[in-house]
Formats: C-alpha cells, sequence, structure tokens
C-alpha cells in the first residue's frame, strides 16, 4: 500500500499502474501478460508461441471465459532482447496490473524477467524455456517443458546409443545461457557414455561467419557436430560446416524448432537430428485435437513453440478455474497444484521444482518437415 501511494506521488500520476491493478479483481476482465521475440532474430518463437497462447484464451473466451470474465492477453514484444524483457514485464506488473505472465522461450530473457516477477509475486510460467535456473529464481516462477540436465543427456545417449556416434565436436553460443548449460549436460553425459568430445568451439547470437570455427572441428575429423543454439545461426553454421565439406552428422535441441530452419538451412540441414517439446506425429488425442484447431484457426501446422505456448495457456487457465480468488498468490498456489494435465506436448505434471517431467521427442529433419524418430526418457 505504502509503494503504491509512493508510487503514485512520484509519477504524479491519478491514474497509474496501482489503481489498476486494483481494480483488475473486481472487474469483468481477468488480465494475461505476454513478453516474448515478436521481431528480431528469434521473432518465430514469439510469434508461434503467441499463436498457440490466443489458440487456448479465445477458446476459453468464447466459452465464457473464467468465473464469468474476459480473459484479455497484454502482448509485449522484447525484441529478443534480455533488457527489454526485463522492462516490459516491469510495465506489464505495475502499469497494466497483470495476475499472471506467460514467457519467455530463450531462458536468456526468462532469467532477465524472472526476478521482477518473483519481487512482484506475479506467477510467471515459461513455455519452453529449458536452462534449469530460470524456476529456480523464486516460488513464483513455474515452466510446463522439462530441463536441459534431462535434454543434453538425451541427445548423448541418442548419438551414442542409438546412432553409434564416437567423436563429438560442439559448436556452442556464448551469449545464451540455454546454449552454454545444453552444452555442458550434453559433453557430460557423452563422456560418460564412452564417448569422445574432439572440439569445443564458440560463437555468439547474431553471428554469422563460422568458418574459423569450422575449419578447426574440421580437423578434428568429428563423427557428428552438436549445436546447441537457435535457428538462425542453426541453418548459418549447416551451409557453411557443408560448404567446407564436413560430412558430421548434425545434432541439436529444441532451439532448432522453427519453420525458418529449412529455409536457412536449405540441403545442409537435411537429415539432422534435434531433441524437441513436441512431433506433430504423436499418435496423442490432446495433441491431435490441438493441431485441428490450431490449423482451423490460423491455416498451418504448428510448430512446438506453439503447442507449448499453447499448453503454457492452458495451465493457466486451469490454475484460474481453480483458485479460490483471483489473486496471483491463489493463482500461484494453483499452478504448483497442476497434476497430469492433457497437454498438446504431453501429461504435464509441476513438480517441486515448478518445473515439468516429461519424455523427449527426437526428430530428424526430412524436407521442410520434422520426422518423429523416437521418444526418450529420463
Ligand atoms: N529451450 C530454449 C531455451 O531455453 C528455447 C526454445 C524452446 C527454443 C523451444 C525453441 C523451441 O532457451
Amino acid at each position: 500500500m505504502m509503494r503504491c501511494l509512493i508510487y503514485v506521488l512520484a509519477a504524479g500520476l491519478l491514474l497509474n499502474g496501482c489503481t489498476k491493478k486494483n481494480d483488475v479483481t473486481s472487474a469483468t476482465e481477468i488480465r494475461i501478460g505476454q513478453f516474448g521475440s515478436m521481431t528480431g532474430g528469434e521473432a518465430t518463437f514469439g510469434q508461434s508461441t503467441d499463436k498457440g497462447i490466443r489458440l487456448a484464451i479465445d477458446a476459453k473466451n468464447a466459452a465464457g471465459g473464467v468465473k464469468g470474465k474476459k480473459l484479455v492477453l497484454l502482448t509485449q514484444d522484447n525484441q529478443g532482447k534480455p533488457e527489454e524483457a526485463a522492462a516490459v514485464v516491469k510495465k506489464l506488473i505495475t502499469q497494466d496490473g497483470v495476475v499472471a505472465i506467460l514467457g519467455e522461450v530463450a531462458s536468456t530473457r526468462s532469467l532477465a524477467a524472472a526476478p521482477i516477477a518473483q519481487q512482484y509475486k506475479v506467477p510467471m510460467v515459461s513455455p519452453s524455456s529449458t536452462n534449469p535456473k530460470v524456476t529456480q529464481v523464486g516460488d513464483y516462477i513455474f515452466r510446463v517443458c522439462f530441463i536441459d540436465p534431462f535434454q543434453g543427456p538425451v541427445m548423448a545417449k541418442f548419438a551414442s546409443e542409438n546412432l553409434k556416434l564416437k567423436k563429438v565436436a560442439v559448436l556452442k553460443d556464448l551469449k545464451s545461457d540455454y546454449s552454454l548449460g545444453l552444452s555442458e549436460f550434453f559433453v557430460k553425459k557423452f563422456k560418460e557414455l564412452g564417448g569422445t568430445i574432439v572440439a569445443e568451439q564458440t560463437f555468439q547470437t547474431g553471428d554469422s561467419d563460422f568458418k574459423a570455427q569450422l575449419t578447426q572441428i574440421r580437423s578434428t575429423n568429428p563423427d557428428a557436430i552438436f549445436i546447441p543454439a537457435y535457428y538462425t545461426e542453426v541453418g548459418l553454421i549447416a551451409r557453411q560446416a557443408r560448404q567446407l565439406g564436413l560430412k558430421a552428422v548434425l545434432l541439436g535441441g529444441d532451439g532448432w524448432d522453427s519453420p525458418k530452419l529449412f529455409e536457412i538451412g536449405q540441403a545442409a540441414i537435411q537429415g539432422a537430428y534435434f531433441s524437441n517439446h513436441y512431433a506433430s506425429e504423436s499418435p496423442n488425442p490432446a495433441t491431435q485435437k490441438f493441431i485441428t484447431d490450431y490449423k482451423a484457426k490460423f491455416n498451418e501446422t504448428p510448430d512446438g513453440l506453439s503447442a507449448a505456448g499453447y499448453d503454457a495457456a492452458m495451465i493457466l487457465i486451469d490454475a484460474l478455474e481453480r483458485a479460490p480468488e483471483l489473486t496471483p498468490k491463489a493463482i500461484r498456489d494453483e499452478l504448483a497444484k497442476t497434476s497430469g494435465f492433457d497437454g498438446a506436448t504431453g501429461k504435464i505434471t509441476i513438480n517441486s521444482e515448478r518445473n515439468a517431467d516429461k519424455d523427449a521427442f527426437i526428430v530428424k529433419v526430412e524436407g521442410k518437415a520434422l520426422k518423429f524418430v523416437t521418444l526418450l526418457g529420463p
């Protein structure tokens, strides 16, 4: 209350965020914030996630909303920048009075914004950030996906046991918490399984010339290159690797998932494998219903980001339904109780660390599609 009053005086405004925030619980609407990379080098992450979220929210509103109130989604573009992510989340909370926040995809941006959500005690649900540190920020931070200490070993096992690869080179992004974490977890497990890491090279988000690193990697003659990065850089790396005559198998993680991967990577990305949150070929009825509804609304096939965005919104809606009152605290408590929720990406149970324990789908790039290869558990 005191902070609210000081803020009013300091801002010199009567109609500021604090007043609006109080209005929300009594109003006819429930405000939900979303922050994502709607533009920039990772724009398909934000755009796909947004579509999945809107599918869930629009359907709920069409069915009468929650407790007779309409869900209002307020979306903020952070342009793929961590400092912007922190700024827009602060705005959503202090000026727009949202009761919960959906986002982000990239771990680095979730990590930039989570301390703010935690500080103001507004629950945040990340659809697809996989770095373990994200939910460790505090008890208001959740995610509906698996984490990289699981995903990395899964890919290491797949490389070693399924593909029988012995020598792997790693090319990672120094600017990305996701990339650094995932490579670390992969490397540890691959070595444990008897494999050799023949090279570890680095780059930075936004780089476009990877020939020096790839030339060094070529000299080690690897069976595969593990590239824990996002689709724009991955596509370019794949092309430059092939230009340099590298024939190694290309391996990656969920960050590859984008319709742009095929466009940027072209022939070079064909036959590559990565681990993902979802596969459109999954026979799971919840997945197939999601795909049918998504195609009807957007006239395109959803990627894994859309599926994860949809699931994040769905478990939030589920928590709103169960919450005895629509306060951030009550919503937080219900999110924590999420159990056996049938999502588009599989069954979601929020564990004591506010993560979801789920299997990983291994997919293979074939033409402009991702072919389901296998489902791997812990
Ligand atoms: N898991 C990635 C991260 O934590 C984000 C991502 C998820 C990217 C799913 C693409 C698809 O940074």
